[in-house]
């Protein structure tokens, strides 16, 4: 028996993983560029109106462009069923049907990411608290380097962990605000929402400086 187990597990975890991310490989990328340009079938608006012309996104809107699919695509399905709640995003993700959500989200993951993955140095004595919570985390409350998840530069890993180092503060926090007040669902495993409760406004700003100077190439 237990020389069956264990590859029958493996077998079933690849069934469950290929079952989460079948919709974003069976999607239509150029459809979705049609949608983020004209809008949806179903009368949602144009996204482009929003995060602009290629995904950069703009002061209030959050940018889209490189990050994955299956992230973006679970975004827009958690929106419409308000386990994400957006007054703005709410009611444009319930009018996109499931497959003009795989597309779009297949779309705006095709376009380039503004930052690429880019591995910080080691935090020394010297260090900015920014450097040391996102390349080292702060044990003492539990919190987990950002880059054990987010990648090196905070460029985003696999389908489930969005970019980060190319988010604005006041973005950041108010999804951190989300979490805190539980309008934003905790996403896989709950990780984020359980980090996001123990998020001070400083650990933001400072994570987003450390982004910043890491990328512009001063650091
Ligand atoms: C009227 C402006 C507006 C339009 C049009 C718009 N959005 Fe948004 N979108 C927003 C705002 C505001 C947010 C941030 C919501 C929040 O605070 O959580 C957002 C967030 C998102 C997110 C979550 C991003 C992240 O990093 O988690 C996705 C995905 C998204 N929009 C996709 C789309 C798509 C696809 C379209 C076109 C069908 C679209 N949006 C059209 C305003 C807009
Ligand atoms: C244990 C893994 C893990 C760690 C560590 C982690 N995150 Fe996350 N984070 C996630 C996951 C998973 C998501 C996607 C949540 C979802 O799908 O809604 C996320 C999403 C985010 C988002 C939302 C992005 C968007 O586009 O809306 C922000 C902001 C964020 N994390 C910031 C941070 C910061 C800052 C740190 C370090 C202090 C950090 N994270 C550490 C797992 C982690």
């Amino acid at each position: 028996m237990p020389v069956f187990k264990a590859p029958l597990q493996g077998i079933l975890g690849l069934a469950v993983l290929c079952a989460l991310h079948a919709p974003a490989l069976a999607a239509d990328a150029d459809a979705g560029a049609k949608i983020a340009a004209q809008g949806g079938a179903q009368g949602a608006a144009a996204c482009v109106s929003c995060h602009g012309s290629q995904g950069e996104g703009g002061a209030n809107f959050p940018p889209l462009a490189g990050q994955p699919a299956g992230y973006l695509q679970r975004q827009l399905e958690a929106m419409a069923a308000n386990q994400r709640k957006s007054p703005i995003m709410g009611p444009l993700a319930k009018a996109l049907t499931a497959s003009e959500k795989a597309d779009v989200a297949a779309y705006y993951a095709r376009l380039a990411l503004p930052v690429k993955p880019k591995q910080g140095a080691l935090p020394t004595a010297k260090s900015s608290d920014g450097a040391w919570l996102v390349e080292r985390g702060r044990w003492a409350d539990g919190i987990p380097a950002c880059a054990k998840c987010h990648g090196p530069g905070g460029a985003g890993v696999g389908q489930d962990f969005p970019a980060i180092g190319h988010l604005s503060a006041s973005y950041m926090q108010s999804q951190v605000d989300a979490w805190k007040n539980q309008s934003r669902d905790a996403g896989p495993l709950g990780l984020m929402g359980a980090i996001a409760q123990k998020l001070t406004a400083k650990d933001i700003e400072d994570a987003a400086a450390y982004y910043q100077q890491l990328h512009s190439g001063s650091h």
